[in-house]
């Protein structure tokens, strides 16, 4: 069931994000995070260390797991997604680094890296998902085309992700072509889902995830059956949708 919340501005979709992570932490101080990279929760995470820093919220009970990680990129290079959580969330707060998980790129040995990383996720209920979605439908890295069925495994990226991941990178030829991921499986046993996404550019995939049948083409489309998904959009990403406005 999704919980469709227009606002303005990213700063808007950021305090409305700040808000439901808010009531999970308020209620549980060892909630379990799923978190996400990329544009889409920048806004969230800083709000996430001004209420740390303004209120003294403590995160040393809780417990993260991220989305996803780029395959053979070290873990200390500057665009790993590694790197990404403690630039734009952890070095900010009180987290305990043993209570983080991020896949691991650089695995000796990915069969048992993507059997480890789930073993360690079912071992723990996630009560709040964060992520963003690709132009193309993806969640976490799971391209089209995936099955539903997927648990965390290794993802080819589609030249159309790369590409939208080139801005971070010297040049395309720099930007990964594998992810280690969770599955759509993974992620669809979370509590709770919480999608943002703004800009026209993520009209499409919001409306296919939301309107559109419920196919591996779209893979956020999976989400339709998901019972509790809140959906934080600005205006132009909400454009395509039947009820915008209303
Ligand atoms: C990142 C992730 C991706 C991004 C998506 C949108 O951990 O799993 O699915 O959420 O590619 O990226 P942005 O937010 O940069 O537009």
């Amino acid at each position: 069931m999704f919980t469709i919340i227009v606002k303005e501005n990213t700063q808007e979709m950021a305090q409305a994000a700040f808000e439901v992570i808010k009531g999970v932490l308020d209620k549980k101080p060892n909630a379990v995070l799923g978190l996400a990279t990329g544009s889409s929760p920048i806004g969230l995470y800083k709000k996430m260390i001004e209420d740390h820093k303004l209120t003294g919220r403590s995160y040393k009970d809780v417990v993260t797991f991220n989305l996803d990680e780029y395959v053979r990129l070290d873990r200390n290079h500057s665009q790993s997604y590694y790197t990404f959580m403690k630039e734009h969330l952890f070095d900010h707060i009180d987290i305990d680094l043993n209570n983080v998980h991020i896949p691991d790129g650089n695995a000796a040995d990915f069969d048992a890296e993507v059997r480890r990383y789930e073993a360690e996720l079912s071992k723990f209920h996630v009560d709040v998902q964060v992520m963003g979605i690709g132009s193309n439908g993806h969640i976490g890295f799971n391209e089209p085309g995936t099955p539903f069925t997927a648990t965390t495994h290794i993802e080819a990226l589609k030249e159309s992700t790369r590409n939208d991941n080139a801005r971070f990178f010297a040049s395309i030829d720099d930007v990964p072509t594998h992810a280690v991921t969770m599955g759509i499986a993974s992620i669809m046993k979370a509590k709770k889902i919480l999608l943002l996404a703004s800009t026209s550019y993520k009209a499409k995939a919001i409306a296919a995830m939301i309107h559109g049948p419920v196919t591996e083409n779209c893979p956020a489309s999976v989400l339709q059956s998901h019972p509790d998904v809140i959906v934080i959009t600005d205006k132009a990403a909400a454009s395509l949708l039947a009820d915008e406005g209303h």
